[in-house]
C-alpha cells in the first residue's frame, strides 16, 4: 500500500497554504499601522455597509449569478453585456480561473518582475512553470522591458501576465509595447488592480483592447480604491465567447450575496470613489514632498496606493528601515534586493496621521 502522500500531485507536494506573516503581525497588533498590503486605509463608505446589512438578512439564500452587477460593471466598461464580465472571490481567484483555463502542467506563464506574488502561487498549483523576466533598472527609474517578455515567448506559453499599474513600482507599461505584446495572440492578462487610482473614468485602463484582441483579459478589483479587500470582489473582463469559456472553472456560488451587492453599491457611489483616490493622490505628493530632502532616498512616485523607496545610496540597507518603523508601531513591507541595489522599502498610503509618522520616521532613521 502507498503511503497517502504518493496520491498528491506531484506539483503540489511540499507547497505550504500561504501565509501572509506581516497580516497576522497586525491583526495580532490592532494598534500598529497596516502600511503594508496595499489597503485602502479609509473604511467603506456608509452606501455599502447599509447594503452589507440589508443583505445579511438574506444570508441563508443562495445568490442568483450576478447579472446586475455584471451588467453595472460592463456598462462602466463600455463592453456589450454581463457575459463579458467574470466575477472573482477577489482578483486573486480570477487568476486562478485564467490560469485553470489555459495553462496545463508543465506549460509557462510569463511575468515580470518585480511582481505581485500571487500569479506564482497560482501558477504553481495548476502544474505550470514560471517564466519570470526582468524590469530593467535604467538612470534610477525601473521600466517595463517588453522584448524581453516577447523574447522569452516559447510554444509552451500559455498565459503573459502584466499589472498596470505595476506593483510595487508604481508605474505604467507603454501602451504601444502592450500592443505588441497583444499582436502575439496569445492570451494577456492585463492586471489593473489600481486602475481607478489613475482617473476614476479609468482613462489609462487597457479594457478597449478588449474589442480587438479576443486574448485580451484585463482583471479588477474592489479591494484598492474601492476600500473593500476583505469583503473579496474581483472581476475580470474580456470577449464574451473566452469569458463564457474561462467560467467553466467558476466554482459555483464564489461570490457571495453580501458581496455582490455591496460591490453593486461601491460601483454606483461615485463619489465616495473620488474621495478615495483623490485623498491618496495627495497623500502621494505629501511623501514626495516630505522625503524630498534626505539625500541619497530615491522616492519612486506611483500610480497606485502605495510608493517604493531606495535607500542604498544612504548607506543603510532597506530592511533596517523597516524594522525601525516596526519598533515605532508601523508595519511596512520589504522589497528583495533587485538590480544589486539593498536599500528598497515599500509603505501603503496610510490616514494622513500615520503618513505623518511615517515620515518623521524615515528622517529620524536617515539621520542616525
Ligand atoms: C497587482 C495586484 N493584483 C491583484 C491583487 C489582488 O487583490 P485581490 O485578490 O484582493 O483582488 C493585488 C493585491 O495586493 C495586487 O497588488
Amino acid at each position: 500500500m502507498s503511503p497517502v502522500e504518493d496520491y498528491f500531485v506531484p506539483w503540489i507536494k511540499g507547497v505550504p497554504m500561504y501565509i501572509s506573516p506581516h497580516i497576522e503581525l497586525a491583526w495580532r497588533n490592532p494598534n500598529m499601522a497596516r502600511m503594508m498590503s496595499n489597503e485602502n486605509p479609509l473604511p467603506p463608505p456608509e452606501s455599502v455597509i447599509k447594503t452589507i446589512e440589508k443583505y445579511a438578512r438574506v444570508a441563508n439564500r443562495y445568490m442568483d449569478q450576478g447579472l446586475i452587477v455584471r451588467s453595472k460593471i460592463a456598462e462602466l466598461n463600455g463592453l456589450p453585456g454581463p457575459e463579458n464580465v467574470l466575477l472573482g472571490n477577489g482578483s486573486s481567484e480570477i487568476f486562478d480561473m485564467i490560469f485553470r483555463a489555459f495553462v496545463a502542467p508543465g506549460e509557462e506563464i510569463i511575468q515580470q518582475t518585480p511582481c505581485f506574488g500571487i500569479y506564482k502561487l497560482r501558477c504553481t498549483v495548476v502544474g505550470g512553470k514560471l517564466v519570470s523576466t526582468s524590469m530593467v533598472y535604467k538612470d534610477k527609474q525601473i521600466l517595463f522591458d517588453a522584448d524581453a517578455i516577447l523574447n522569452a515567448i516559447t510554444p509552451k506559453t500559455k498565459v503573459i501576465v502584466v499589472a498596470h499599474p505595476n506593483n510595487p513600482t508604481g508605474n505604467f507599461m507603454d501602451e504601444k509595447d502592450i500592443l505588441r505584446i497583444a499582436e502575439t495572440g496569445i492570451p494577456f492578462v492585463i492586471d489593473e488592480a489600481y486602475i481607478e487610482y489613475s482617473g476614476i473614468n479609468l482613462e489609462r485602463s487597457m479594457v478597449k483592447l478588449v474589442k480587438d484582441y479576443k486574448n485580451v483579459i484585463i482583471s479588477r478589483t474592489l479591494s484598492k480604491a474601492y476600500g473593500l479587500a476583505g469583503l473579496r470582489f474581483g472581476y475580470a473582463l474580456g470577449d464574451r465567447d473566452v469569458i463564457m469559456q474561462i467560467a467553466a472553472t467558476l466554482i459555483p456560488w464564489n461570490v457571495s450575496t453580501i458581496a455582490m451587492w455591496a460591490a453593486l453599491a461601491a460601483l454606483e457611489d461615485r463619489e465616495a470613489l473620488r474621495e478615495r483616490v483623490e485623498f491618496n493622490r495627495r497623500e502621494i505628493e505629501f511623501y514626495k514632498q516630505a522625503l524630498a530632502d534626505i539625500p541619497g532616498l530615491v522616492v519612486y512616485d506611483s500610480y497606485g496606493n502605495y510608493m517604493l523607496f531606495d535607500g542604498t545610496d544612504t548607506g543603510k540597507p532597506g530592511k533596517d528601515m523597516i524594522k525601525y518603523a516596526e519598533q515605532n508601531g508601523i508595519i511596512l513591507r520589504g522589497q528583495e534586493d533587485i538590480f544589486g541595489r539593498n536599500g528598497w522599502w515599500r509603505v501603503t498610503i496610510g490616514t494622513h496621521e500615520e503618513n505623518e509618522k511615517l515620515v518623521r520616521l524615515a528622517h529620524e532613521f536617515y539621520a542616525q
